[in-house]
C-alpha cells in the first residue's frame, strides 16, 4: 500500500507540474489554421480533477486505479523494452485527454477568442463516489458543485453562449450519468446528463444513448499508443504480414447462462468447430478461437487478447452488459475485421471516427436475431466472403486505425500529422459548437 500511495503522489505531483507549466506558457500560435478553431481550457479548482486522482483506490467495487494512473493515465509499460504499449484503463481516458489537449495548437487564455471551453473535470472518477461509494443516494447531486462554480466564477464565460460551446469528457458509457432526476432511490448511475442546466454542454462519453442527446461517442482507448511514426508504421507491417490462422475470435465473458443470447450462440458455435477444418489442400484454418476473459482478466492484460487477435481474420464483437465493448477497437489495432450483431454497438456510436456510410466496407454485420433465432452460423456467412474482398476489407480497418487510436502524448511531429482519437474528437467538437450558430 505504501509504494501505490507513493507512486501515486508522484504521479499526481508530475501532472501538477505539467499542468502548470503549460497553462503559463501556452502560447498563442498567431496562425490563420486556428481561426475558428480556439479553445480555452476553463482553469477549475483541484477538487475537480487533481484531487479526485488521490482517491484512486477508495472504491473496492472497482479495480484499484491508482497503477494506471502513471504516464498520464496511460497506465504503466506492458514490459520494459516497449514503446507503445501500455496497462490502459478506460476510465482514464479524462486524463488522458486533459494532458493531450493540453499540446492542442490553439489554446488561447482569452475566453472571449474560444470558439470551444473545455472543462477538464473528471466527471467519471468523481462519480465513483455515486456509483459505489458513501454518495449512492445523493446521485442526483452529481454536478451541483461543478454548476455552482461555473455560474458564480467568472458567471459570463458559462453563460455567454448557455453552455453550447462547453465540453468535458465523460470516460464511461452515458447511461451511467442518465438516471432520471425524479427516480428516488436511484437504480444506477447519477442524474449529470439529466440535468436541464447541463443540456446545452457537449460530453465525450465512451458510449451514447439510442436517441440524439447531449453525448456523442469517441472510441475505448487501447493499450497501444505510439508516441512516433515509424513505430506505427512498423506495428502496421506486423499488422499486414500476420498469419491469420483461424477464420474467427471471440474474446470475452458470459454466454454461460441458458437464455439465448448472442454471447451463448457464439459460445456454442465456438467450442463446438475445434476441429480444424481445411481451407486449401496444404493450409488449415482454425474455424473459431476463443479468448476467455471471465471476470475481467483481461482488462489490463493486452498480451492475453492481442496476439489471437492478430491471429484471426474477424474478430466477434457482440453487445455485453451494455451495446459498445474496448474489444471493437484492441481488434482494429490488430488489423482484425469486426463483426457486428446490433447496430448500436459501433455503427450508431462512432460516427465520428468510424464513418457511417463506410461501415459495410470494413465491417461485417449479421443481426443477432438470425443467429440467436434463425439459426445462422456465423462462420457460414464469414467463410462464404471471397478471400479478395477479405483481404480489401482488412486493408480498410488499417486505414481506420490511426483514427481510433490515441497517440502517447509529446509525439513527434510526423505522428502528430495523422488525426488520432482526440484530433478528431476536437473536430468533431469544435464542428458541433459552429453548427448551433
Ligand atoms: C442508501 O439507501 C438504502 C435504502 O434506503 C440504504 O439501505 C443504504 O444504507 C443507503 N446507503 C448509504 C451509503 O447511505
Ligand atoms: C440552452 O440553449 C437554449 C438556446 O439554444 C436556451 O434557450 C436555453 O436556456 C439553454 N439552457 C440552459 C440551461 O442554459
Ligand atoms: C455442433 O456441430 C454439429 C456437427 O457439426 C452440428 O450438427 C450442430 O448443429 C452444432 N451445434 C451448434 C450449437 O452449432
Amino acid at each position: 500500500m505504501a509504494s501505490t500511495s507513493t507512486v501515486t503522489t508522484l504521479t499526481i505531483f508530475f501532472f501538477v507540474c505539467f499542468i502548470e507549466l503549460t497553462v503559463s506558457q501556452q502560447i498563442s500560435t498567431v496562425d490563420s489554421e486556428c481561426t475558428g478553431r480556439w479553445i480555452h481550457i476553463r482553469t477549475l479548482p483541484s477538487r475537480f480533477n487533481l484531487d479526485l486522482l488521490s482517491t484512486c483506490n477508495h472504491y473496492p467495487l472497482t479495480d484499484d486505479l491508482c497503477p494506471y494512473l502513471a504516464n498520464h493515465g496511460l497506465g504503466p509499460k506492458t514490459h520494459t523494452r516497449t514503446r507503445s504499449w501500455y496497462r490502459t484503463d478506460p476510465l482514464l481516458l479524462e486524463l488522458i485527454f486533459h494532458r493531450r489537449i493540453l499540446e492542442y495548437p490553439c489554446l488561447t487564455p482569452d475566453p472571449n477568442l474560444a470558439s470551444a471551453v473545455y472543462l477538464p473535470y473528471y466527471a467519471g472518477i468523481d462519480s465513483l463516489r455515486y456509483l459505489y461509494g458513501s454518495d449512492v443516494n445523493s446521485s442526483a447531486d452529481h454536478g451541483s458543485d461543478l454548476l455552482s462554480f461555473l455560474t458564480q466564477d467568472s458567471p459570463e464565460i458559462w453563460s455567454r453562449r448557455s453552455g453550447h460551446d462547453h465540453f468535458l469528457v465523460m470516460a464511461r458509457p452515458a447511461w451511467d450519468f442518465s438516471q432520471p432526476l425524479t427516480v428516488d432511490p436511484p437504480i444506477w448511475g447519477t442524474s449529470f446528463l439529466e440535468r436541464p442546466e447541463f443540456f446545452n454542454l457537449t460530453a465525450l462519453t465512451l458510449e451514447s444513448r439510442f436517441w440524439p442527446w447531449q453525448e456523442q461517442a469517441v472510441p475505448y482507448p487501447t493499450s497501444f499508443h505510439p508516441h512516433s511514426l515509424p513505430f506505427l508504421e512498423s506495428w502496421i507491417r506486423r499488422v499486414r504480414r500476420s498469419r491469420r490462422t483461424s477464420l474467427m475470435l471471440f474474446a470475452g465473458g458470459g454466454g454461460t447462462s441458458s437464455t439465448p443470447n448472442i454471447r451463448r450462440s457464439i459460445r456454442l458455435e465456438c467450442t463446438n468447430v475445434t476441429e480444424t477444418e481445411p481451407e486449401t489442400s496444404s493450409e488449415k484454418i482454425k474455424t473459431c478461437d476463443f479468448v476467455d476473459c471471465s471476470n475481467g482478466i483481461c482488462e489490463h492484460d493486452p498480451i492475453r487478447f492481442m496476439r489471437p487477435m492478430l491471429q484471426s481474420s474477424f474478430c466477434l464483437q457482440p453487445p455485453g452488459d451494455t451495446p459498445t465493448r474496448k474489444a471493437t477497437f484492441d481488434g482494429i489495432i490488430a488489423g482484425c475485421i469486426p463483426v457486428f450483431f446490433e447496430d448500436q454497438t459501433a455503427k450508431m456510436q462512432y460516427g465520428w471516427h468510424l464513418p457511417e456510410e463506410e461501415f459495410s466496407e470494413f465491417s461485417v454485420t449479421i443481426t443477432k436475431e438470425d443467429v440467436v433465432f434463425r439459426g445462422v452460423r456465423i462462420a457460414d456467412v464469414l467463410m462464404s466472403i471471397p478471400k479478395e474482398e477479405v483481404a480489401r476489407m482488412r486493408e480498410r480497418v488499417i486505414e481506420m486505425m490511426p483514427r481510433v487510436m490515441y497517440r502517447r502524448h509529446g509525439a513527434s511531429m510526423g505522428l502528430m500529422n495523422k488525426k488520432d482519437a482526440v484530433d478528431i474528437a476536437i473536430d468533431g467538437v469544435l464542428q458541433k459548437i459552429s453548427s448551433r450558430g
